[in-house]
């Protein structure tokens, strides 16, 4: 199943702001009015360096935060005020979370099966163990674990396997939207594409989307539909992942671009990294309003600095 942009957006940000008081005279702002789209079945790659607001809004969506201001729309529900009984039910059922380091969010006293299980649990989707049984075999099928390793413990599993538990576990109630925050960033470059491929498939498969988070393009550009751009809390640049790869238009995209590695040795010999700081750049993102490069294509500027960068 490929991504149905003639569908609803499964997930609309609008406004978002994510503010967190620190002390009487200090906020950090960590989210700047951000708005963007996620389509069923898609993936959209929320990338930008460390620090630049990321997690926060995973965060953000998925409530583990009240949002400072902005309207968050999830399936046809505003998730982003107060939430009623029901809306929150639905927001835990249809949205999950993948986490970067798996043994730190797996309870290493628990058994894989427990593990995975708990969401039915909670929910009371098994009327019999059995029946709990039969769906957890399937799912650990489905990430490419065997049924034997349901009664083993989270320590007993290589990085790879350990988030491909994350992902079971993500997965066992057949969400709508999955948020994968740096789920891959801690593994070996090999089985980083692995776990890819396999939320690939998954995808493929049921139709899932993805809020992929990462700060390492090479795998972004691999598995992401559409990319946005994230610099200190403000979304800069959005557009499909062939928009932003083939004509980046902000400095920073560019800045961001020209730091991948190219894998053939004759032109890495030759990549240039481009640098970029805010602080001497003379851009002031607080006063970029959104423009139309083309297609589905946008970045956030003013009008002069939009024509500079566009001649
Ligand atoms: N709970 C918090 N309280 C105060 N500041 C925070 C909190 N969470 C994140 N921040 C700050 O917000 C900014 C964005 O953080 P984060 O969303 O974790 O970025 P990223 O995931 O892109 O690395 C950082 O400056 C971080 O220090
Ligand atoms: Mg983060």
């Amino acid at each position: 199943m490929a991504a149905n942009y003639n569908a609803a957006p499964l997930l609309e940000v609008e406004g978002l702001r994510q503010y967190f008081p620190v002390s009487k005279t200090y906020t950090v702002k960590a989210v700047e009015n951000v708005s963007f789209k996620v389509y069923p079945g898609e993936t959209y790659g929320l990338v930008g360096e460390s620090g630049s607001g990321k997690s926060t809004i995973g965060r953000s969506i998925i409530r583990l935060y009240d949002p400072t201001e902005g309207k968050i729309n999830f399936c046809g529900m505003d998730i982003s005020g107060k939430l009623n009984g029901k809306t929150k039910e639905n927001l835990r059922t249809q949205m999950q979370m993948i986490f970067q380091d798996p043994m730190a969010s797996l309870n290493p006293r628990k058994k894989i099966k427990d593990i995975i299980g708990e969401a039915l649990d909670i929910h009371h989707i098994c009327k019999t163990k059995s029946e709990r049984d039969r769906k957890v075999e399937a799912i650990l099928e489905k990430v490419g674990l065997a049924k034997e390793h349901a009664d083993r413990y989270p320590h007993q599993f290589s990085g790879g396997q350990r988030q491909r538990v994350g992902i079971a576990r993500a997965l066992i109630l057949n969400p709508k939207l999955v948020i994968a925050d740096e789920c891959i960033s801690a593994l070996d470059v090999s089985i980083q594409a692995q776990v890819v491929n396999l939320m690939k498939d998954i995808q493929e498969e049921l139709g899932t989307a993805y809020l992929f988070i990462a700060h390492d393009l090479s795998m972004v550009k691999y598995i992401s539909d559409r990319i946005g751009v994230l610099h200190l809390g403000h979304l800069l640049e959005t557009g499909t992942t062939d928009e932003i790869f083939s004509n980046p238009v902000h400095p920073y995209t560019k800045s961001l671009l020209s730091a991948i590695p190219i894998p053939n040795p004759e032109l890495e010999k030759n990549r240039e990294a481009i640098n970029y700081d805010y602080k001497t750049s003379g851009i002031d993102y607080n006063k970029g309003t959104e423009h139309l490069v083309s297609g589905t294509h946008f970045v956030k500027c003013t009008d002069k600095e939009f024509e500079d960068w566009t001649k």
